[in-house]
């Protein structure tokens, strides 16, 4: 019989410094009664420090998941890091993880598909494990988002935070682990969210600075309404395929970008809210980070064979579901 993939560890971590929504008030013309109503958002983490970025966050996870799993950075067998804002372009933020964590001389790479980015590193990392190629993979989700956030431009600052989260995957032969995934994409969104400049497309310049394209560009409500619509969809999609009725399922962890998104593909799965991993109004969008964070706050609510629908939408567009039975 094939293995599965299961996680057999979580890890998560966010920076010291919390921009609430009254410091906000102060930069932009807002109020945290419209970011509270409309997002759900109270406070986000922000990592502070010259030269720290998204891999100082991601490696404290990985060093916190490998302490808590008793693993030792040698028996790790392939790293895959999800990431919208990578340290460099290159070299990728995997390796660098894995220079600053020691764990040495195995593959090691980054994935981009935003806020869905986490979604498609596990669903990447499984297929190690139930080929059998590897045994311990870690999937790490991190960004530090306030790299790239316009905080003149109250349409997107209010949203996103820093941090990152890691697991350990590994092979099971019990009833548990992960046991289904849907991946999608459509680039005819790549306008509605994007960061223009920095990439080959347009390298950066001082016209692309002054026009403020290496930063994150939003259209709201359009990225809106394809996210309620796609999240659902997946959602419900997956459940069906897998036969389960809302009351089959544990929790829903989904990705972390409005409360409102949130709730919507609830109530298409016909779960309550005390049946939704919700940490939003601490961290507001970390982008790849959302979903372990999840599992994180939430591990000591979890049952081993709990049947758990992680859902994702983002940039891309990109969006996805994976439906799997926690293992721990
Ligand atoms: C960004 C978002 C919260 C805005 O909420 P919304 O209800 O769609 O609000 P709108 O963009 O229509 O803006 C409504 C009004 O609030 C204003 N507004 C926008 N941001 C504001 C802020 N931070 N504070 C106060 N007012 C704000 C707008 O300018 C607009 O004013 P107008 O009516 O005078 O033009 C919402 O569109 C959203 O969550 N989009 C999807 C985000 C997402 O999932 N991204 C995916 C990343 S993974």
């Amino acid at each position: 019989m094939n293995s599965k993939a299961a996680i057999t560890g979580v890890y998560g971590y966010v920076p010291d410094y919390i921009l609430t929504n009254a410091e906000l008030e102060k930069m932009v013309d807002t109020s945290d009664e419209w970011i509270t109503s409309r997002t759900g958002i109270k406070e986000r983490h922000i990592l502070k420090g010259e030269g720290l970025g998204t891999s100082h966050m991601a490696a404290k996870a990985v060093e916190g998941l490998l302490a808590k799993t008793g693993t030792e950075p040698a028996e790790i067998e392939l790293l895959i890091c999800a990431t919208t804002t990578p340290d460099y372009v290159f070299p990728s933020t995997a390796n660098l993880i894995c220079d600053m964590t020691g764990i040495r001389a195995v593959g090691s790479f980054d994935i981009q598909a935003a806020c869905s980015g986490f979604l498609y590193a596990l669903t990447i990392g499984s297929q190690f494990i139930e080929t059998g190629k590897y045994k311990k993979v870690v999937v790490v989700g991190a960004d530090k988002m306030s790299a790239i956030v316009d905080y003149t431009d109250r349409t997107t600052c209010v949203l996103f935070g820093d941090g990152a989260g890691a697991v350990l995957l590994e092979p099971t032969t019990e009833d548990n682990g992960i046991i289904d995934s849907i991946i999608r994409s459509d680039g005819s969104g790549q306008n509605h969210l994007v960061q223009k400049a920095g990439g080959s497309r347009y390298p950066p310049t001082h016209e692309t600075i002054d026009k403020r394209w290496h930063y994150v560009y939003q259209d709201g409500p359009s990225v809106f309404k394809f996210a309620v619509k796609n999240m659902a969809d997946v959602s419900a999609e997956i459940m069906e395929r897998n036969h389960l009725k809302g009351s089959d399922v544990a929790w829903l962890v989904p990705h972390q970008a409005n409360k409102r998104i949130i709730e919507a593909t609830a109530n298409r799965m016909g779960l309550g809210m005390d049946r939704v991993m919700l940490n939003i109004h601490k961290y507001g969008n970390t982008t790849a980070a959302t979903i372990p964070l999840c599992l994180f706050d939430y591990e000591s609510q979890l049952n081993k064979g709990d049947n758990l629908i992680l859902a994702a939408f983002g940039g891309g567009f990109t969006w996805g579901a994976i439906y799997l039975k926690w293992a721990i």
